[in-house]
């Protein structure tokens, strides 16, 4: 009888869908998220490095979207690993630093790589890393380095575009991903998303002035094309190589 009692529970359980990931969760600016210790760490690791305040507040945006999205959809939190994704999310713009000693931003990687190695190198060294398979690590690496990609990413494993559609969600605003007005506007009362554009904007520009050879060809290239006096990406870009005149 007892276990017909727990076999049912189950069963209701399962119903509901939602895969036991077993994870401690905590409610953030209304939205339940993973609340283990590597979650944490990489949520004050951002908060207390040279990343500017707007950047910060957009990977948390960013994850709170993105976990609300799994929230909202059993099927697809039995499918994306809500820890793996919130480290992802949360670290996918560490090649924004743009403080001299910074330890992510290179001046010869372009800024995906640059955060989807911080990352990696991050989960790595943390004790709880082991957690996280070299195959989920390879996915989470791509989701970063695919964030500029959607053609691409949409296309690969459910942690690569479950993390980018949270992104995506703070450009894109709401009634997109299943994020409705009342979520949207909750998680930016709290971490208020108007310094979003123009800061990526600075940021962009700030890389073509930067380090323009590693925009050439990506889709930061206009930025520099549009904003950045004494940029010309011609002679740099792939189909130079097909033209008989520069
Ligand atoms: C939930 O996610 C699954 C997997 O991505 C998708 O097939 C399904 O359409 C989603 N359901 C809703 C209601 O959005
Ligand atoms: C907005 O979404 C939340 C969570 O998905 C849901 O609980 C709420 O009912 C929705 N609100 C409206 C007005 O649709
Ligand atoms: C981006 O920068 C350019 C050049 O400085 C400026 O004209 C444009 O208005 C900026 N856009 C935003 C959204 O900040």
């Amino acid at each position: 009888m007892k276990a017909a009692v727990l076999l049912s529970l189950v069963a209701a359980a399962a119903a509901g869908g939602c895969k036991n990931w077993g994870y401690p969760t905590t409610t953030i600016a209304g939205i339940e998220v993973v609340d283990t210790q590597i979650v944490r760490d990489a949520l004050s690791l951002i908060k207390n490095s040279g990343l500017k305040d707007y950047v910060v507040k957009h990977q948390i945006r960013s994850w709170l979207f993105g976990a609300q999205q799994l929230n909202n959809n059993a099927t697809l939190k039995s499918i994306v690993d809500p820890q793996a994704q919130a480290i992802t999310i949360l670290l996918h713009d560490l090649g924004w630093d743009q403080t001299p000693d910074s330890p992510w931003t290179t001046m010869d990687l372009r800024f995906e790589v640059d955060s989807a190695n911080g990352m990696r190198n991050f989960v790595r060294s943390h004790p709880d890393g082991k957690q996280i398979s070299e195959r989920k690590l390879q996915q989470m690496w791509d989701a970063i380095a695919l964030q500029g990609a959607y053609g691409l990413a949409s296309q690969k494993e459910p942690l690569v575009w479950g993390s980018i559609n949270g992104i995506a969600n703070d450009y894109r605003g709401p009634g997109v991903f299943g994020i409705n007005e009342t979520i949207y506007n909750q998680i930016v009362a709290e971490f208020p998303a108007d310094d979003l554009l123009t800061g990526t904007n600075e940021t962009f520009k700030w890389f073509c002035e930067t380090k323009p050879e590693t925009t050439y060809d990506t889709w930061v290239e206009g930025w520099g094309t549009y904003f950045v006096d004494g940029y010309d990406a011609t002679g740099h870009r792939q189909v130079d190589q097909f033209r008989t005149v520069f």
